[in-house]
């Protein structure tokens, strides 16, 4: 099997995060909840994830990372516990449903939204964001990286926005975290929500937020907290505050593991090597003239994902060959991001997408080539 759908979700895994959930299944009691010796060992290791991920993300307080059991749980909590309805929020088409649909729940309520679009490369028009403003204007929301192309937004120009604007800003890294550079700090970000099952390496049921300082976020659950049990509110100090009920622990043991590569092996390094897989591709098939290539391939500031169709057929019908017929794995169809299917004109067909990690191989990328022309003969 060729395994072409990390944007979905990582495969392949630094044999580390597998021993690390082995280890922990074996040691844990429930972090936070006590005080003997397997307690302590889970409390141990999950902050030493949380330094690991404040590490990664220029958070200067690893407290200020929160678990969550996914990116779209990180992005509901942070959507609905920081704006109201009143408020204007901007985001983007290239959204994926995990920003949109809380969103749109929101508007339902009251919510202002204004939706920048995409052009048909899937690029985003910066001077947008200051002709979207409101005097309510309270926050920009917007994914670092479309699922669908790869196209990256240039976040050290919207976090500038908002901050020359004083405004919150909100950051899906689903499709970036690991792989592109990100700095909380630098970019002016409000809070980073991450996934940990992609770029980081971890097992699926592992996520969160990372809560700049100063911003305050409402918590969608409340439970739980392991501390001031008599009290009738959920205590507000992070990261107890987001995290009611017991962590997947095991999962975070394996996560810190998945982050440790990143750190120790640098996202530069990884990039660079799923970048050149990915250009491998497209550089193999671009002249295939049934093979229409999406997103900006003159922009070197992309993650590694090669969206493509082959002339007019439904690419469910053209990955389900390559699954059965060569063993490629890939995603078609809508990836939960509407917008940007309207923008690329691809609500019908949907697109064939073809997404690497730093385990892929050149060869598993030629075999695809073969298989891409074989099918368009
Ligand atoms: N959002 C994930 C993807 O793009 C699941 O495939």
């Amino acid at each position: 099997m060729i395994y072409f759908d990390s944007a979905a979700t990582a495969f392949h895994r630094p044999p580390a995060v597998r021993q690390a959930v082995l280890d922990a299944l074996d040691t844990f009691g429930s972090p936070g909840r006590g005080a003997h010796e397997a307690t302590l060992t889970a409390a141990r290791a999950v902050y030493t994830c949380r330094t690991r991920l404040a590490a990664l993300f220029g958070l200067s307080d690893p407290a200020r990372v929160c678990f969550a059991s996914n990116a779209t749980e990180a992005l509901n909590t942070a959507i609905s516990g920081l704006f109201s309805p009143g408020d204007h929020v901007i985001t983007t088409a290239l959204e994926h449903n995990s920003v949109l649909r809380p969103l749109y729940r929101l508007r339902d309520a009251g919510l202002e939204l204004t939706i920048l679009p995409a052009d048909e490369k899937g690029n985003l028009n910066y001077d947008d964001f200051a002709h979207a403003l409101r005097p309510n204007t309270r926050g920009v929301v917007c994914t670092h990286a479309s699922n669908v192309t790869g196209n990256a937004v240039d976040l050290d120009a919207v976090g500038a926005f908002c901050r020359a604007h004083g405004l919150l800003f909100v950051v899906d890294t689903a499709q970036s975290a690991g792989v592109l550079d990100l700095n909380m700090e630098k970019t002016s970000i409000s809070v980073l929500c991450f996934t940990g099952h992609k770029g980081l390496l971890g097992p699926q049921g592992t996520g969160g937020l990372c809560v700049a300082p100063r911003v305050t976020v409402r918590p969608l659950k409340v439970g739980g907290s392991g501390v001031l049990s008599f009290a009738e509110h959920h205590p507000s100090e992070l990261p107890t505050g987001l995290e009611a009920g017991t962590l997947n622990a095991h999962g975070i043991a394996g996560l810190s593991a998945g982050v440790d590569f990143v750190l120790s092996t640098g996202a530069s390094t990884i990039r660079a090597r799923e970048h050149a897989l990915a250009r491998r591709l497209y550089e193999g098939v671009r002249e295939i003239p049934q093979i229409k290539v999406y997103g900006d391939w003159d922009s070197p500031y992309r993650t590694a994902v090669v969206a493509l169709n082959l002339g007019d057929y439904d690419a469910g019908a053209v990955a389900d060959a390559l699954a059965q017929d060569y063993g490629i794995c890939t995603r078609a169809g809508a990836h939960c991001a509407p917008l940007m299917h309207r923008a690329l004109g691809t609500e019908e067909q949907g697109v064939v997408r073809f997404s690497f990690s730093y385990f892929n191989t050149e060869d598993e990328v030629d075999q695809a080539v073969c298989a891409l022309r074989t099918l368009a003969e």
